[in-house]
């Protein structure tokens, strides 16, 4: 009996990753990575028997449904190897972990979950937007972009002492906005897009709730980005240098 490893890989950058997640990607037989993450990074330090499945998704390209991606960590786990499950972020942050535990669970395989640097947290960072901030916002509310908000996320939304952080949300920004709008959320409420966090092409947008849709249009933004609504997306919040610091390290 072989085992699975599900591991959270951080944002991008391999250094972000755990010292844990390293040691047992390098001890793996197999390797079922995403698209986000560090693997393009780490894929040369890998012993060359180690098999390679790219299950990446890309938004509106879906490869490998989840169910064949959790029977392919089972079926190889039964036949004896080592899995890893190599995730972009947390394994557990709209990441789907929990269905992949599920599903080793229920065949009988060994299965371990080692955490990463989540986007939610870490992508808005780079930006230099702390998701807390003493005086400014006590609580955070993640928010699957894909969904329809909920009656929790429109109160977050009007609620100026939490930060509202939404993953996977620049194709359903218009949505969001109408539906925050309709829910009269203030249309000055601030809103940073950071694209490509961690990487040489991060990028920052600032805007507002009320021209966000048309400020995120002309900017051409692109995936994977991480939507950052609420005071602590102010321009200016902390010194201007904290997020040259935090992009001159990658
Ligand atoms: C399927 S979710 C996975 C989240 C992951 N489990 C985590 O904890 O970060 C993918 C979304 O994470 C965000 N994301 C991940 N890495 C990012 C990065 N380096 N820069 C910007 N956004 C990122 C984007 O919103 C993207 O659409």
């Amino acid at each position: 009996m072989g085992r699975v490893d599900l591991i959270g890989g951080g944002p991008g950058p391999a250094d972000l990753m755990t010292v844990r997640a390293h040691r047992l990607l390098m001890a793996a037989d197999v390797v079922v990575a995403d698209r986000l993450g560090p693997f393009e990074e780490l894929r040369d330090e890998l012993a060359p028997h180690v098999e390679v499945i790219d299950v990446g998704k890309r938004p509106g390209d879906h490869p490998v449904p989840q169910h064949e991606i959790n029977a392919l960590l089972v079926e190889r786990a039964l036949s004896g190897f080592r899995v890893v499950r190599l995730k972009g972020g947390d394994p557990f942050v709209l990441g789907r972990g929990g269905e992949e535990v599920l599903a080793c669970e229920a065949a009988g395989v060994p299965v371990t979950v080692t955490p990463g640097v989540s986007s939610a947290i870490s992508v808005p960072q780079a930006a230099g937007i702390p998701v807390t901030h003493r005086g400014v916002a006590s609580a955070v509310h993640i928010v699957n972009g894909h969904g329809d908000l909920s009656s929790g996320a429109l109160a977050s939304l009007d609620d100026p002492t939490v930060t509202t952080v939404v993953l996977m949300g620049v194709a359903a920004l218009p949505r969001l906005v109408a539906a925050a709008a309709a829910h009269h959320v203030s249309g000055e409420t601030p809103v940073a897009i950071v694209e490509n966090g961690h990487t040489e092409r991060q990028r920052t947008i600032r805007s507002t709730i009320r021209d966000v849709v048309e400020d995120a249009a002309a900017a051409q933004v692109v995936n994977p980005a991480v939507i950052v609504i609420g005071e602590v997306a102010r321009a200016g919040l902390l010194l201007p240098t904290t997020a040259m610091i935090a992009e001159s390290m990658t």
